[in-house]
């Protein structure tokens, strides 16, 4: 069925960050977008397609804005029910709360109620995909993958891969650890709408054995993604130091082991060195920025303006449960707060940008999703923009598009996502 949405409609002609904010984004106040066998056909003024497309089935969003669906460029689905646990560091973090939570993903039962919950709180808050971490067990990979399946979801993830530093039933072996891997990949990769992602957690809980087992397995699937984290807190790149003394920086240990490059999404990356920075843009590596994680767990200050200035796709991230909100609102909010404390203000419109097409580039699906724009997959958002009352009296003095949004981005919640759109189909039907 050929579906028009009708209401304001912005999409991206090209990056924000790179020209000029008029340049680069179109804004209908009265849009429309035509939606047809999971298909975006064709986004213009609404007068027109209603007279192109009479036969259309109209659903009016009034002034609400249509936008593309919002991109977790990295994601821990397995610490859905630890987010907002208090008071620690990163490695006291992981090993207070976040470990005896992921041994609980052995449970197959336990694991799909996880992925179910997880998945509907992305929906609430208008994130269409995902690049998710899983736990080490199997289990949880099927889980998730299943629940986004059933969801018809645009979803990305893969089993964690970790073999020291971490308690007892949360170890693979590098054998292991590889075998399960593949088995997942050859399961899951291409299947619907689904892809694997190759997960070694991170350099200190994995043994030199494993890291060169995952570059083994990435060069056999390099149509598959890979993640990891790289340089998030200070405590952290000193034990990477400690344990790998013969690279010169925390980069060369991934690079090492074939880790890094085109596919390769680093997540947090706040503590890079010029060396690091220039082999990142030069290798191809994709980052995720994750402001409220880096916030929240005392991370420090992602640089994003000079990831933009270097050209390296860059996506925005949750990092739920280390993040501390399911709202891509409240994550732009972070990313906008913490280039304040670096004295970049970011324009909404590089806010948006980092949230839909930044993080489709950054995860290789930039041609499939991220922008309003005729052959890209039907995933879309329509953002109330004057959901609260403290929203509410602040737009009516809105004197442009931008600044009828940047409340929304500032203080906006689930309650502003008024409809998700899934493939073509409405997720309320
Ligand atoms: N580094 C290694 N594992 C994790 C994790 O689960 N969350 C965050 N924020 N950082 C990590
Ligand atoms: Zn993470």
């Amino acid at each position: 069925m050929t579906t028009l949405l009708l209401g304001q409609t912005l999409s991206f002609s090209a990056n924000p960050w790179q020209v000029p904010v008029d340049d680069a984004v179109q804004h209908v106040r009265r849009g429309a977008v035509l939606i047809d066998g999971g298909l975006i056909r064709a986004v213009g003024p609404a007068d027109d397609l209603k007279t192109k497309y009479p036969e259309a089935k109209i659903t009016d969003y009034g002034d609400h804005l249509i936008i593309a669906g919002f991109i977790d460029s990295h994601a821990h689905f397995s610490q859905t029910a630890i987010i907002a646990s208090w008071g620690k560091r990163l490695i006291d973090w992981l090993n207070t709360y976040t470990f005896p939570e992921e041994t609980r993903f052995h449970d197959a039962k336990y694991a799909a109620q996880v992925a179910e919950t997880y998945l509907d709180l992305n929906l609430s808050n208008g994130i269409t995909t995902a690049c998710a971490y899983c736990t080490i067990h199997p289990e949880s990979v099927d889980a998730y993958f299943t629940a986004a399946q059933k969801r018809g979801l645009r979803m990305m993830g893969g089993k964690v891969m970790m073999d020291r530093n971490a308690p007892d039933g949360l170890r693979d072996t590098a054998q292991s650890g590889y075998d399960d891997s593949k088995a997942l990949l050859r399961k899951w990769h291409g299947k619907d709408r689904l892809s694997y992602v190759i997960t070694p957690r991170f350099a200190p809980t994995s043994t030199e054995t494993q890291l060169e087992a995952t570059g083994a397995l990435w060069a056999q699937f390099p149509d598959c993604l890979m993640q990891t984290h790289l340089s998030e807190q200070s405590e952290e790149i000193a034990w990477v130091r400690d344990l790998f003394p013969d690279q010169q920086d925390y980069l060369a240990v991934y690079e090492h082991f074939g880790l890094t490059g085109p596919g390769a999404v680093l997540g947090h990356s706040i503590y890079l060195s010029d060396r690091e920075w220039s082999a990142i843009r030069d290798g191809g590596s994709s980052l995720a920025h994750c402001p409220t994680s880096n916030a929240f767990i005392g991370s420090g200050l992602f640089n994003a303006t000079k990831a933009h200035e270097m050209k390296i796709p860059t996506g925005l991230a949750t990092d739920v449960g280390g993040g501390s909100s399911f709202s891509m609102l409240r994550t732009m909010a972070s990313a906008y707060e913490i280039g304040q404390l670096r004295g970049d203000a970011l324009h909404p419109a590089q806010l948006l940008w980092m949230a839909t097409q930044g993080s489709a580039d950054a995860l290789h699906v930039g041609n499939k999703i991220g922008n309003l724009v005729a052959g890209r997959e039907a995933d879309i958002v329509v953002i109330d923009m004057a959901s609260t009352p403290v929203i509410e009296q602040r737009v009516k003095r809105a004197e442009d598009f931008w600044e009828q949004i940047f409340p929304t981005i500032m203080l906006g919640d689930d309650r502003a996502i008024s409809a998700v759109w899934v493939n073509g189909s409405n997720r309320a039907d």
